[in-house]
């Protein structure tokens, strides 16, 4: 098992901001949705740790709505004193994880393939870390403003995060070493004697510090492709009590008939998505054929395509759905069916729009044989 403590509690004083960094918003979001979602996505990952300061209780929960992270903890004072007391946390945990990843909340680009290399390096390594070689030529400062020595830059990295370790060692040396300032768990780790491997970091998992590293960052996202997608579902009546339409159960004299819940407007979404993707349709990703999404809730299925969106570093600008039938009414349903999807996916409700209309008694829908729905998603994706 291996849980990731997402390092969250420091007040971002070099950047300035009026909120502390991790909740200024970049295309959208807030800094630290994206980085929690990084992780939550992650096939590899079985939880996320958020630590976070006591003073931000309300903004972190708006911040990860609709993501599945444990509860956060207090941090401290110093960002080596947070992790020890996400570390901390982690020991009532039944069973403890045999690895931990310890990330910065303000790395939001950290990629799915750079969180594997990590992870992959702790099958050989006791700890591993990402690094960029440093190329520039390096100068130490006499402090008059002159040029004291220059350092030789050979076997220099700059060290980034998710940094892995095998938890009861990362654990034993942050309380070991404690009382000695650090300034990442490398340096714990090394203090404490144990043989940290290098693996190639990425220029894009920038830690978001200063005012241009803000600019460069919401520029990048800017710079996103638009794209779009469509999707349409049909689901006939069968013998049955209640209709599920966008995740809501409406009562009728029918139900719909497909496997579990037979949500055609879900369907029509999910493949409009991947649709915008351009990757493929819903029964590519989850065939019949396979156990696990035998049965499966379609909710299952959007949350998943949501997540592939996440990995890709995409994001939803806005999606509209059409049911198309007779009866059931949807109108008093609309409301509840436009908040269940922001919940699945974690959007505002102001970018989800779902409306019905009849086929004028025409045709089959139009004959109450079944419910067809239609669904255009526009998402950014990253170029
Ligand atoms: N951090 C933390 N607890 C602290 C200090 C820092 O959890 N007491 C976290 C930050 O929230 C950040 C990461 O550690 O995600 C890296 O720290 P840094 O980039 O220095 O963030 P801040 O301390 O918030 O920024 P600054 O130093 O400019 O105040
Ligand atoms: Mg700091």
């Amino acid at each position: 098992m291996c849980v990731t403590i997402v390092v969250a509690a420091g007040r971002g004083a070099r950047l300035g901001t009026e909120l502390p960094k991790q909740y200024v918003e970049i295309a959208g979001e807030p800094l630290i949705r994206r980085t929690l979602r990084a992780f939550c996505s992650h096939p590899d990952i079985d939880g996320v740790l958020p630590v976070i300061h006591p003073d931000d209780a309300a903004l972190f929960e708006n911040a990860a709505q609709g993501l599945n992270v444990m509860a956060p903890v207090s941090g401290g004072v110093t960002r080596q004193e947070s992790v020890r007391l996400g570390l901390e946390s982690l020991a009532a945990m039944s069973p403890q994880p045999e690895r931990v990843l310890i990330h910065d909340a303000a790395r939001a680009f950290v990629s799915a393939s750079l969180i594997s290399s990590v992870i992959k390096a702790l099958n050989d390594h006791s700890a591993a870390i990402p690094g960029l070689r440093v190329v520039d030529t390096l100068k130490r400062d006499s402090g008059h403003g002159t040029v004291s020595e220059t350092v030789a830059r050979k076997d220099l990295w700059r060290a980034q995060t998710p940094q892995g370790f095998r938890y009861t060692d990362i654990l034993a040396a942050h309380r070991e070493f404690m009382t000695e300032a650090l300034t990442d768990d490398s340096a714990i780790a090394e203090r404490a004697g144990l043989a940290v491997a290098l693996v190639e970091g990425e220029e894009d998992n920038v830690k978001i510090t200063t005012p241009a590293d803000l600019d460069a960052a919401q520029q990048k996202m800017a710079r996103g492709e638009s794209r779009t997608g469509f999707g349409f579902d049909v689901h006939r009546f069968c013998a049955g009590e209640t209709v599920t339409l966008c995740g809501v159960a409406i009562p009728h004299t029918h139900a719909l008939e497909g496997h579990s819940d037979a949500d055609v407007a879900l369907h029509a979404l999910t493949d409009a998505l991947l649709g915008g993707m351009a990757a493929g349709d819903i029964g590519s990703h989850f065939p019949p054929s396979e156990a696990q999404w035998r049965g499966a809730e379609s909710e299952i299925f959007l949350r998943h395509v949501a997540d592939i969106l996440a990995s890709k570093g995409g994001r939803i600008v806005n999606l509209d759905v059409t049911i198309i039938c007779e009866i059931p009414k949807i109108g008093p349903h609309r409301t509840a069916m436009v908040e269940c999807l922001a919940e699945i996916l974690g959007i505002t409700t102001d970018r989800i729009n779902v409306k019905a209309t009849t086929t004028e008694r025409l045709g089959f829908t139009g004959r109450g044989e079944g419910i067809a729905a239609q669904a255009v998603a526009t998402i950014i994706l990253p170029q």
